[in-house]
């Protein structure tokens, strides 16, 4: 564990330099971060999650200035861009041919997913590091996202060479993914509520087919899985049933009893967790409604959901 302070960033900066992984906090989730030039370095990050290589990494870096030596930049991501970074958004652009980045990270696709985040300890780890990090959420490959330093180390310990400990993300919900390739594409619901990028776009955004394995390799089907079966919508829980709650319900865990999707969604996946380590029979969920956050929070829902393969 490393304190987010001088001693601790020098430390991390420095472990990153040599081609170990380090966990850090964004403001969405926390990251397992390693030099994404470093292409023993981007082999360490597949290998510590069990991921598979098919499946590319977000980069990412200080600024959009920097944002834009990797990718080809576009009007577009120039819009969302200043609306939107630092923050809970990734972009997917044409990646330039001469780029330094290991080809492991784009899993040799053309593009490239890029983020500036916002928390200000990944802020500091990246201007101590001083080069792009690649970084997928901390988690095994397939469970339930880690929204602090605890979830990290439950999950990866003795696999990765530190953890940045910045306390509990506040979104809590990985970055929304826009493609910007084919005219601008919602690959991943996430943060950033769609209509907030409608808004700024001036218009309405495509959804991604699901099933196009080259535009988002990595939205498996099953995702965030916890240890026990989960059973959605529900408004009436059944005998071994153990309740996840949105609203002013009784329930084991609330999501928000006030009903409030930015609360819901900074809880989700700590309520996951500790859901999880209750081993209930059948965790149930309530209803989520489908807007702003919501979507994002009913896409992670259903994934954890989904038959496990
Ligand atoms: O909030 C987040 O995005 C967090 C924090 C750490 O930044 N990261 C994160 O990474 O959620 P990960 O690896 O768990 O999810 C990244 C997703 C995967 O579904 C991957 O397939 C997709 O981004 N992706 C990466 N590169 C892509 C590309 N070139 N085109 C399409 N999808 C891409
Ligand atoms: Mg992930």
């Amino acid at each position: 564990m490393l304190t987010p302070d001088a001693t601790g960033y020098t430390r991390a900066a420095a472990l990153l330099g040599e081609g170990q992984l380090v966990a850090f906090p964004t403001e969405t989730v926390y990251g397992l971060g390693g030099d994404a030039r470093n292409d023993m370095a981007v082999a360490r990050i597949f290998e510590a999650k069990g991921r598979p290589r098919f499946n590319p990494l977000i980069v990412h870096v200080p600024s959009a200035k920097v944002a834009r030596t990797y990718v080809d930049w576009t009007d577009e991501a120039d819009r969302l861009a200043s609306a939107f970074w630092p923050g809970p958004m990734t972009l997917v652009l044409p990646l330039k041919p001469d780029s330094d980045l290991s080809p492991l990270v784009t899993a040799d696709l053309p593009t490239l997913a890029i983020r500036v985040p916002e928390h200000p300890v990944a802020k500091s780890l990246l201007e101590a590091f001083g080069g792009p990090v690649a970084a997928p959420s901390a988690n095994p490959s397939g469970k339930i996202s880690p929204t602090s330093a605890a979830h990290v180390s439950a999950g990866l310990s003795g696999r990765i060479a530190g953890i940045l400990d910045g306390g509990t993300c506040g979104v809590g919900l990985e970055s929304t993914i826009l493609g910007l390739v084919d005219g601008p594409t919602l690959l991943r619901p996430g943060g950033l509520p769609q209509e907030a990028v409608e808004a700024a776009l001036g218009a309405p955004i495509a959804h991604h087919q699901s099933g196009d394995p080259l535009t988002a390799p990595g939205q498996m089907t099953s995702h965030y899985a916890p240890g026990a079966p989960m059973r959605l919508n529900v408004t009436k829980i059944r005998a071994g049933e153990s309740l996840l709650g949105f609203g002013p319900v009784e329930a084991r865990l609330n999501l928000s009893r006030a009903g409030d999707l930015t609360e819901a969604a900074a809880n989700l996946f700590g309520h996951l967790h500790a859901m999880d380590a209750l081993k209930p029979e059948v965790i149930a969920v309530s209803p989520i409604p489908d807007h702003g956050l919501g979507r994002a929070i009913n896409d992670r829902l259903r994934r954890a959901a989904a038959p496990r393969t």
